[in-house]
Order: structure tokens, then sequence, then C-alpha cells
């Protein structure tokens, strides 16, 4: 196993460019983000946790610009720096927010960002439903729970899937300079050396994080297969599936549904420039004591229950 340059702390933001910011909002608002701020050609929009932003829209020509993660410290960013391959200086962030960031090109050529310093802002109120099930029946003793027509709240930035057509040399890059680990990966059916997905956790040692904050996918083309968002619970992730439907029924691409790796509860939509954005409520978490394990596709990337994905989900890959 390679010694990383740095261990990221977590996924930061996303960083697109789509050609009309108020249909980019409108878009946004629905799928569940809050306006942190707006200038004249960028788009900063937040979740309820206290991150400003987790999704940037600059004006121009569709495009996936960076993906941004948080590194645990100053020196780290000036590690990756040194010791990057073709990595930036340590930059000012200028914009809102501010911090530092490093620029660097992971195997694929997309650009990435490695971020540090960035204020945070205070959390939006987001209400927290009890359930009567299991084994707390009376979690919710005599209180209605109604749920409200509207979008998702979506509460912070989850994961981002890269499909690859190396995606071993991918996997080995991000390992090296993201200090990310492998928790599962999958392999074709017949042919266990034949990897097809490879799913990477923060590696927090015995703290517990998402089941995995990067994911691989083996696919002709390179590109962002897509970047996920962590919403409130199951009845704020339906109540926003029913909102984007009544509003971008075409736009829908795959759910609900549970995956089997990870296990969200997951719904897939694309945004109006085919980019594919993902909510997701529950996943499995994991520390440094899960036993990494390799699945053949059948298991593997089967909905544990909903549909299985559709190869439009499949295909996806933007630049
Ligand atoms: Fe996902």
């Amino acid at each position: 196993m390679v010694t990383p340059i740095i261990r990221i702390k977590d996924i930061a933001w996303i960083r697109l460019r789509s050609p009309d910011l108020d249909k980019a909002e409108e878009y946004l608002t629905t799928f569940g983000l809050v306006r942190a701020e707006r200038s004249g050609d960028k788009l900063y929009m937040r979740g309820t946790d206290p991150s400003h932003h987790i999704h940037i829209t600059e004006k121009g020509d569709p495009a996936v610009l960076r993906i941004a993660f948080w590194a645990q410290s100053l020196e780290d960013l000036h590690k990756l720096s040194r010791e990057g391959d073709g990595a930036s200086a340590v930059e000012d962030l200028d914009e809102p927010g501010g911090g530092k960031r490093v620029r660097i090109r992971e195997h694929n050529g997309m650009e990435l960002e490695v971020v540090w310093g960035v204020e945070s802002a205070a959390p939006l109120q987001a209400e927290a439903n009890a359930f009567n099930f299991g084994a707390n029946k009376t979690a919710r003793p005599g209180k209605l729970l109604r749920v409200e027509h509207r979008p998702s709240l979506v509460k912070r930035i989850g994961h981002v899937v890269i499909s690859t057509p190396e995606i071993e040399k991918s996997v080995a890059w991000a390992q090296r300079h993201l200090g990310i680990v492998a928790s599962d990966d999958v392999h074709m059916e017949d042919d266990p050396d034949t990897l097809l997905a490879s799913f990477n956790r923060v590696d927090a040692g015995p703290d517990y994080v998402d089941h995995h904050v990067m994911m691989f996918g083996r696919h002709a083309s390179s590109g962002m297969n897509h970047v996920s968002f962590e919403v409130q619970d199951f009845d704020d992730l339906a109540t926003g599936h029913d909102t984007l439907m009544q509003k971008y029924p075409d736009l829908h691409l795959w759910g609900l549904g549970r995956h089997t790796l990870g296990a969200q509860v997951f719904d897939y939509w694309m945004d109006p420039w085919g980019r594919v954005h993902e909510h997701w409520t529950d996943t499995d978490v994991l520390n440094n004591s899960h036993e990494y394990r390799k699945h053949p596709k059948s298991t593997g990337l089967h909905s544990q229950w909903g549909p299985q994905a559709p190869q439009a989900f499949r295909d996806a890959a933007s630049r």
C-alpha cells in the first residue's frame, strides 16, 4: 500500500459551469439547495449544515470545472503543493468564504481543488422527524407527522463518482494524493481480476465516516458520473422527489431505491445541462476496522430494492 501525500477530511463542493445562472438557480433551489451568494457571474449554493457553500456555478459553456475536497490543515496544502504531481502553488481563494487552495489534475485530467480555511456559516434550521417504528415505537408520542410538499432540504455534499477507462490508475492516483481508502470493490462477474467499480472512503482511523466519498466506475469515456448530496431523512427525500417530479419530470434518471454497497436510499436527477445530481439519505458508516471486500457485479451493483441502474445512468460522464 502506498503512503498517501495527505489524507483529505471530506468532500467540499462541486464547481460547474452553466450558460444561464437564473435557470441554474431555479433548478438547484428545486433540488433543495439554498443561495449563499450570487455575484454577476457566479452562484454559490449551500445546504443546512454549516459549510459556506457546497455547489458553485460559474456562467459560461456547460462544464464540470472542479471537484473540491477539504484538507485537514494548511500544512497539508503545502505538502500537496510540493509533492503532488503537477500541483499548483497554495493560492488564496478569491471568493465568498475565502480560504486557500491547491489545484491539481487527477489521473483523467479532471481538475480538483483541495481547500482549507474557508469560513463556515450558521447552520440552517431543519426539523428532524421521529419515527414510531422498531424498538422505539413511541418516539413521537401524541405528535402527528405531516410531511410538507416542498423541495428536499439538502444537508451537505456527500460524494462524487468518476467514470474512467483506466480505473486502476485513477484509484491509485486518488489514494496517493488524497489518502482515501477502498471500502469495497466490484469486479466483472466471471473475472475477479477485472475491476468495474471502486468505492473509497475518507481515512479517519477509528472514526466512522460515510461508506464512500469518491467512487470510480470503469467506462469508455472519462468524466463525472454524478455528484451526491445528503438530505435530512426518508420523508425529506420523498417529498423532494415529488416536488422535482412536478417541475422537471423529464430530468428524473433513477430511483427511488436502496444501494447495496453504501446502502444509501437514493434518487438521481439530471440538471438542465445533463449533469447528474443525487439525493440520498441513510448510509453505512465505516472505520478502519472494516474489512475490504471484493464483490461480483451481480451483488455489488445491485439495488436492494427499487429499480436497477438504467443505461443512461451508467453512461453518464460529464466533463
Ligand atoms: Fe452516489
